[in-house]
């Protein structure tokens, strides 16, 4: 366990991008409510993710981690849970087949709302308000009393974690992520247009693979290893209180576990070294994870891995490079090094949205897909370079058709963005986008010779 820490140590220490609670005494309630109520996930998940993420750590395995910017209290149905996690799986098919690894799935999902922003206040045409900071904090609603902060907002974020959870099992679990079924919603979707057929060639080898299970007498149909997936739960531990409320003693280990999400993660813009956001994360027993921009140092880069993982423990630490198209192959090089010398064994994710954003001449937040795929890519040869796995992608993503993120195989153009632009937070990669990035990355992986 962790020296000199407890749930509340991280109070002792500067804590980032916290929302200004207008009553301290509501939150307070708000917090004590949360912490009287069952943890939503249990330690033993987090650590049986901690061992597939080992794997990963160890180049035999690659991590998928995927979902919202922010998820939203007015987009929550079953039909968005489930089509998001239709996307999940249809590229972690992909991915599996074409890496010939295991492919350990975790989602943005069931907790992802509280987002840390560049800037307290936002411009919206002549108005000044404070930012809008995820649905578990304000409203996004263009007006000063939206934006004021609402504890209440964190007891709903809670509730509605755990329904998003309840039916993220169901459906992983109770048949709808049988492999046979997610490989012909793919088969749909290559055959769909002629881009989608550029991938023909990948589909029918998964389909010849099944084919080949099914005569060598493997039942392909109703059989538990290809009819079930585990699908993780992970955001990132922005707001400290309402983590330090789901933060429970493991019955079986005496160990602390963040029982809000099976791994959680530290943001660009709270990584600080003494801040309280490593202070805190470092003493709970999940796997968790630490954004690195472009302009981290290597040294700075080496001592977080010392504070979170000083145990070196395979799978603990997954560092998410998020470094921008142009960035990543000189920025990455020397950290991949240093890393690697030092001897941590973690786990690098590549996330390819972040460092891509721009505003469009309509005015939106905007990336493009040819900008995400060419940070992969940079990404793939950097650790090439290195003789490094490149373990995994991190990617915000929808079930969706919208239109946020420019190009892709339907081309979308800026002048197409406010067709269905509906996030809340940043632009997300639409259905098609997304599965055409995990036939990229497949490429990518090949073309290096890693896969
Ligand atoms: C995010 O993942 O939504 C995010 C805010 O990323 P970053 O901390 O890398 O900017
Ligand atoms: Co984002």
């Amino acid at each position: 366990m962790a020296k000199d820490w407890s749930p509340s140590s991280w109070h002792a220490y500067p804590a980032n991008q916290q929302p200004d609670w207008p009553d301290p005494g509501e939150l307070d309630r708000a917090l004590k409510q949360i912490s009287s109520y069952p943890p939503l996930v249990f330690a033993g998940e987090a650590r049986s993710l901690q061992s597939s993420l080992a794997k990963v750590a160890a180049g035999n395995a690659f991590l998928l981690q995927a979902g919202d910017c922010a998820e939203s209290f007015e987009e929550f149905s079953a039909v968005n849970i489930r089509e998001k996690l239709r996307v999940i799986l249809q590229m972690a098919v992909v991915l599996t087949y074409s890496l010939g690894v295991p492919v350990v799935k975790v989602g943005r999902m069931a907790g992802q709302f509280a987002k840390p922003r560049s800037s307290a206040f936002e411009k919206i045409g002549d108005l000044e308000l404070p930012s809008f900071r995820g649905h578990i904090v304000n409203d996004p609603t263009p007006t000063e009393a939206a934006r004021i902060p609402n504890p209440e907002r964190l007891v709903q974020a809670y509730h509605q974690s755990a329904s998003t959870l309840n039916l993220v099992r169901a459906f992983t679990k109770g048949g709808f992520a049988d492999l046979t079924r997610v490989h012909a919603w793919t088969q749909e979707f290559v055959e769909s247009s002629p881009e989608g057929r550029r991938y023909e060639q990948l589909a029918n080898e998964i389909d010849r693979a099944l084919k080949f299970m099914r005569a060598c007498g493997v039942e392909v149909e109703n059989n538990h290893n290809l009819s079930e997936v585990d699908v993780y739960t992970s955001h990132e531990a922005l707001l400290l209180g309402y983590e330090e409320a789901l933060t429970r003693q493991d019955s079986l280990t005496g160990g602390w576990y963040d029982c809000s999400a099976h791994m959680l993660w530290i943001g660009e813009r709270t990584r600080e070294l003494d801040g309280a956001h490593v202070e805190f994360l470092r003493g709970v027993g999940n796997p968790i994870g630490c954004k690195i921009g472009p302009t981290t140092p290597t040294d700075y880069v080496l001592e977080l891995c010392e504070r979170l993982n000083p145990a070196h423990i395979p799978g603990r630490l997954t560092l998410i490079s998020r470094m921008g198209a142009g960035k990543v192959e000189a920025a990455l090089p020397a950290i991949l090094r240093a890393v690697r010398d030092a001897g941590h064994p973690v786990v690098w994710a590549c996330d390819p949205m972040h460092g891509n954003t721009f505003t469009s001449s309509t005015g939106h937040k905007t990336r493009d897909f040819a900008d995400i795929c060419a940070e992969i890519d940079g990404f793939v040869r950097a650790h090439h370079g290195e003789g490094t796995w490149p373990g995994g992608i991190h990617v915000e993503l929808t079930g969706d058709n919208v239109t946020e993120c420019l190009g892709g195989a339907d081309k979308i153009l800026d002048t197409e963005l406010a067709d269905r632009y509906q996030t809340v937070c940043d632009p997300r990669l639409n259905a098609r986008q997304s599965l055409d990035l995990a036939f990229h990355v497949a490429e990518s992986l090949r073309s290096s010779g890693l896969a």
